[in-house]
């Protein structure tokens, strides 16, 4: 027999059919939860019980401790209620999903560094202690242990993973002390300091909607963390990121993009150049330009533009020019030497509920 999940404190209630776990429910509800790998080890999608059974499953002791089952705390991705309701701590009022509270100067190793095109490196960054939790399309801020350099802002470019790795794309900006930095001198084995999460460029995750994503430069980043959550999610609507870069050669994550497009059929990465002609399957232009030939009705979409602010405005007024709806467009713009935006408090998750 269907069960009901009320969550609060917004009230929804959502049913839970009898072969579903809680995830399911609320996924197929369109309700997001953090989550990563669906069988009780990472302890990502750790949720606070407040009335109802539930069977667990069998989960990692790592990933639910006993201090957290004694404080009503279970693991929502092998949950399977029990009880005719359960009450679930989610989300906030109007329940949108809650924020991870910010961590500062937390250290991690590089443990790779690598060239992705002429002026990008990508950084990949393990924590030293706990994982830094964070929803797909937030940023950090990423400086040296010592103050010798300034923290700037980049985006993850992967979804959590299990063992907290973070993945960075960093461009080099002419006269920045940062990029220059982690261009130069960073090396494999190296300690940054991270602050973060930040930001709330995570869409509206309960828009069952085809997605378009539109993204310049580095802008990519939030761009594949964002489509990598989604599909490994099981995401079934057409996701399609319509990149530009000037040249070939600046166009990276080609084999990542070509995997996700064989192995996600509705899927579809799309390259266009601005400074000279694209090869077969390529546009040549603007995204602006070709985007009325692309989609010439965005209504049924939500849409998603990340990269300069110049890039996101040309690209955000061509999006309404095609119809989408204002409320369905998300953007983020990196403005050099941006602060931090700290999310609303009424949107951060509890400390306790974060592990
Ligand atoms: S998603 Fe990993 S424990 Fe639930």
């Amino acid at each position: 027999m269907a069960k009901f999940i009320r969550l609060q404190p917004s009230g929804k209630e959502i049913t839970c059919a009898e072969d579903q776990t809680v995830l399911e429910a609320l996924e197929h509800a369109g309700y997001a939860l953090p989550n990563n790998c669906r069988a009780g080890a990472c302890g990502e999608c750790k949720t606070r019980v407040l009335s109802g059974t539930f069977d667990q499953g069998f989960v990692m002791d790592m990933a639910l401790s006993r201090k957290d089952r004694a404080a009503g705390y279970g693991l929502m991705c092998m949950a399977k209620p029990t009880s005719a309701a359960l009450e679930l701590d989610y989300g906030t009022a109007d329940a949108q999903p809650k924020l991870f509270p910010p961590r500062t100067g937390v250290p991690f190793v590089v443990v790779d560094k690598m060239a992705r095109a002429p002026e990008v490196v990508e950084l990949r960054l393990r924590p030293l202690g706990g994982r830094l939790r964070y929803w797909p399309g937030q940023h950090v801020m990423v400086g040296s242990t010592d103050p010798a350099h300034a923290e700037r802002q980049y985006s993850m470019a992967n979804a959590p993973r299990p063992d907290g790795e973070i993945v960075l794309l960093v461009g080099r900006h002419r006269g920045g002390e940062t990029s220059t930095w982690i261009h130069d001198a960073l090396a494999e084995g190296d300690v940054v300091a991270v602050s973060g999460p930040y930001g709330t460029f995570i869409g509206d995750v309960s828009l069952e909607a085809p997605v378009v994503c539109l993204a310049g430069g580095t802008g990519l980043a939030p761009i594949l963390a964002l489509t990598d959550g989604a599909l490994r999610r099981g995401f079934s609507l057409p996701v399609t990121i319509v990149y530009s870069a000037r040249r070939s050669a600046e166009v990276y994550e080609r084999g990542l993009t070509a995997y996700w497009q064989r192995r996600y059929p509705n899927f579809h990465f799309v390259v266009t150049l601005t400074r000279e002609a694209g090869g077969s399957g390529e546009y040549g232009g603007r995204i602006p330009d070709i985007l009325p030939g692309l989609f010439p009705h965005l209504a049924p979409y939500q849409v998603f533009i990340a990269g300069s602010p110049g890039f996101v405005a040309a690209c955000e007024a061509a999006a309404l020019v095609c119809h989408a709806l204002p409320e369905r467009v998300f953007t983020e713009a990196y403005v050099p030497r941006a602060q931090p935006a700290l999310p609303a408090s009424e949107r951060l998750m509890e400390p306790s509920a974060v592990g």
